[in-house]
């Protein structure tokens, strides 16, 4: 099968196109025909250096895939061969979806959602399952709360969406670029990070209450400089590394949530379901070929992006 290797840690040149062997699916496991997979910063971080995820090249990285069942295992008891289907796998070390065929574990896979492509699909499950991760299960937002999103990029322009179908007022910060979209996707206010002060903006926009949620996707800073615009007793959640200080949130009662995504089917058909709804959508920046992935890691790397970049494996 092809497949697009990097021969070692690197820049996005280290990508090389080979013919690899066809896996075979174990007794839980189904083998998918891939039709897109789309690129997300944890794949230009392994490909960075990415032992710490239990990658060694010459590796297959990739982690969002949309294809079709091949072939099942022994043992597999919810899909067969025909089957429609949309995953983000586990890393571990495991190979990724940047080629023609993978195996995984049916415990982690989902119907794809009936009115998406391939290409579509396969931009929601590891930046949709985030953002679902993070403001249901964790901060568990509440119909008429205001929610303040950091970044409206691969995970924040589904989090505004997710957000706003549970019935929250949305605050969002992004760049100039961002802020027509953002609104188009629901945010009542999309705050532009470069050229606006969040805190001021959400101190008018709530009338000096404040949010009851902060979903923090961009890290650093961020968080700690939300906490005097978050109510008492609030919920802050993180997906990247922050530096906060604790008394202050102390101080406020405040419930902290640090996150990285699990994998599961239910997230998967809960998504499915608000997509074949119309509750939420793909926010497709770009489809691009499998071959061109150097290229469509430098343009995510350089941002700029408006949503997912997806690359295309095989024709639909
Ligand atoms: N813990 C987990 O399980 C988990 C899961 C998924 C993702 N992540 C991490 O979460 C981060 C976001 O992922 P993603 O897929 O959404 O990335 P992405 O598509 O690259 O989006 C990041 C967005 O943040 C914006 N941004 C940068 N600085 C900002 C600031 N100071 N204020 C507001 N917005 C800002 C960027 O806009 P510009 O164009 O201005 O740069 C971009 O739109 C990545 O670091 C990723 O690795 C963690």
């Amino acid at each position: 099968m092809k497949a697009m290797v990097i021969k070692k840690f690197g820049g996005p040149e280290v990508f090389e196109a080979r013919d690899m062997p066809k896996p075979e699916p174990g007794p839980t496991e189904l083998l998918v025909k891939v039709f897109a997979t789309s690129i997300n910063p944890i794949d230009y971080k392994i490909r960075q250096s990415g032992s710490w995820a239990g990658v060694q090249p010459p590796a297959i990285i990739g982690y969002d895939a949309s294809g079709v069942v091949e072939a099942v295992g022994d043992l597999v008891q919810d899909f067969e061969a025909g089957d429609e289907v949309y995953y983000t796998p586990e890393i571990d070390g495991n190979p990724g979806t940047y080629a023609e065929y993978h195996t995984v574990d049916e415990s982690i896979v989902a119907f794809k959602p009936d009115n998406l492509s391939h290409a579509e699909a396969a931009t929601i499950p590891l930046a949709g399952a985030t953002a679902w991760g993070a403001l249901i299960p964790r901060a568990n937002i509440w119909l008429g709360e205001t929610v303040l999103i950091h970044g409206c990029g691969g995970v924040g322009s589904l989090g505004v969406q997710i957000a706003k179908a549970a019935g929250a007022r949305v605050l969002v910060t992004c760049s100039d670029y961002m802020v027509p979209l953002a609104e188009e996707l629901g945010a009542d206010r999309a705050i532009d990070y470069k050229a606006e002060d969040f805190v001021a903006v959400v101190e008018e926009e709530t009338e000096g209450e404040g949010v009851h949620v902060v979903f923090d996707t961009v890290g650093g800073e961020t968080l700690a400089k939300s906490i005097p615009v978050v109510q008492a007793f609030g919920v802050m959640v993180g997906i990247v590394s922050s530096s906060i200080d604790l008394r202050a949130a102390y101080s406020k009662n405040l419930t902290l949530h640090t996150m990285f995504m699990q994998r599961d089917r239910q997230q998967l058909d809960v998504l499915r379901t608000l997509l074949e709804a119309g509750q939420i959508r793909p926010v497709v920046d770009s489809v691009m070929d499998l071959e061109e992935v150097a290229e469509a890691h430098r343009k995510l790397e350089a941002g700029g992006i408006r949503g997912k970049i997806a690359l295309q494996v095989a024709a639909e």
